[in-house]
């Protein structure tokens, strides 16, 4: 069966900007999830407190949240590596923050310049110092399904970086496929593996077509929170062949013609992709976005 009701995590802001050629100034960004939180968003990802120059499309993190208005009732989680990323976060009174493994070697080095094993000296204190603030924490496991540099990761190795995550105390963990190599059959197997799908969600990019059909079967094997970006921008700099991230609106196309709610209105979202397309001077890569955009 399928759930009644998907929480979307909008990733634009975050997942979508950070691969952009153009950093887009901080009052765009501040604009855009005003917009998100209009078309009724209720978890939107602002940005990450990551070492500036590794991606200065966010460096203007804190710019961004002073200048930012807060919708009640709407989460804005931000992306947290380590303790001086929390304590940027903190400064900002930020409730809610992701820290974010790999699942594979390669990519703990290129992405955090740690090894599989060190990545989580890194995140211990960060989700205990978190947590005794009273935040949220969320944990993204990278490379679920392949990495450009390994191939195909194995299952168990990805179950045991999770089950690790979650351990440390995350509420929830979004499972990364992040050069979207994943298909449907080893998105079911993958879940399974876990056993419990209740604190699981999951983050595709769309690079070989396959985002929509992965996330049926998701949803199918349990899970309910999915996270997708505005327009399917997005990508990973530390990721060779890292394309843009399920469109939100392709998703929500799919969602409500299967009845599922989502509590999101897709004309809006339509409007704030072409708006943002606009912004970033190039065509929102959604087939949704294309075939209503102006129509
Ligand atoms: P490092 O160089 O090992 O850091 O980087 P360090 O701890 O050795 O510190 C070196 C210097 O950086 C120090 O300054 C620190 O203060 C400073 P110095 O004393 O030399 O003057 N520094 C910082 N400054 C500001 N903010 C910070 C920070 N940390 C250290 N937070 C680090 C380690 C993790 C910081 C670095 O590798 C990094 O920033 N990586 C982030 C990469 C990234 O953001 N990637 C994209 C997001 S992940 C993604 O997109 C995947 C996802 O979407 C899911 C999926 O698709 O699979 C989530
Ligand atoms: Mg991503």
């Amino acid at each position: 069966g399928l759930p009644e009701r998907v929480t979307i995590y909008e990733v634009g802001p975050r997942d979508g900007l950070q691969n952009e050629a153009a950093v887009v100034p901080a009052r765009v960004k501040a604009e855009f999830i005003a917009r998100l939180a209009a078309a009724g968003h209720r978890v939107i990802e602002a940005t990450s407190f990551v070492h500036p120059k590794w991606v200065p499309q966010l460096a203007d993190a804190s710019e961004l949240l002073t200048a930012m208005e807060r919708v009640p009732g709407v989460r804005y989680p931000v992306l947290v590596p380590n303790e001086r990323g929390l304590d940027r976060a903190l400064e900002h009174g930020v409730e809610e923050i992701a820290v974010f493994a790999s699942a594979t070697e390669t990519f703990a080095g290129r992405n955090l310049n740690r090894t599989l094993e060190s990545q989580f000296d890194m995140f211990e204190p960060v989700v205990a110092r978190a947590l005794a603030h009273g935040l949220k924490v969320r944990a993204y496991v990278s490379m679920c399904f392949g990495d450009p540099w390994e191939g195909p990761t194995p299952i168990a190795q990805v179950v045991s970086v999770g089950r690790r995550l979650l351990d440390l105390g995350c509420f929830e963990l979004s499972l990364g496929d992040t050069i979207g190599v994943g298909t449907a059959g080893h998105v079911a197997a993958l879940i399974e593996a876990f056993g419990d799908p209740s604190r699981l969600a999951v983050h595709f990019h769309d690079t070989y077509g396959q985002a929509l059909a992965n996330t049926l079967t998701a949803l199918r094997e349990g899970v309910t929170v999915v996270d997708a970006s505005t327009g399917g921008i997005g990508g990973c700099p530390y990721a060779e062949s890292a394309t843009g991230n399920l469109a939100t609106e392709d998703l929500v196309w799919m969602l409500h013609g299967l009845g599922v709610e989502t509590g999101l209105d897709l004309p809006s979202l339509v409007e704030t992709s072409t708006w943002l397309a606009g912004r970033l001077g190039r065509p929102s890569p959604s087939r949704v976005v294309q075939a209503l955009a102006g129509s």
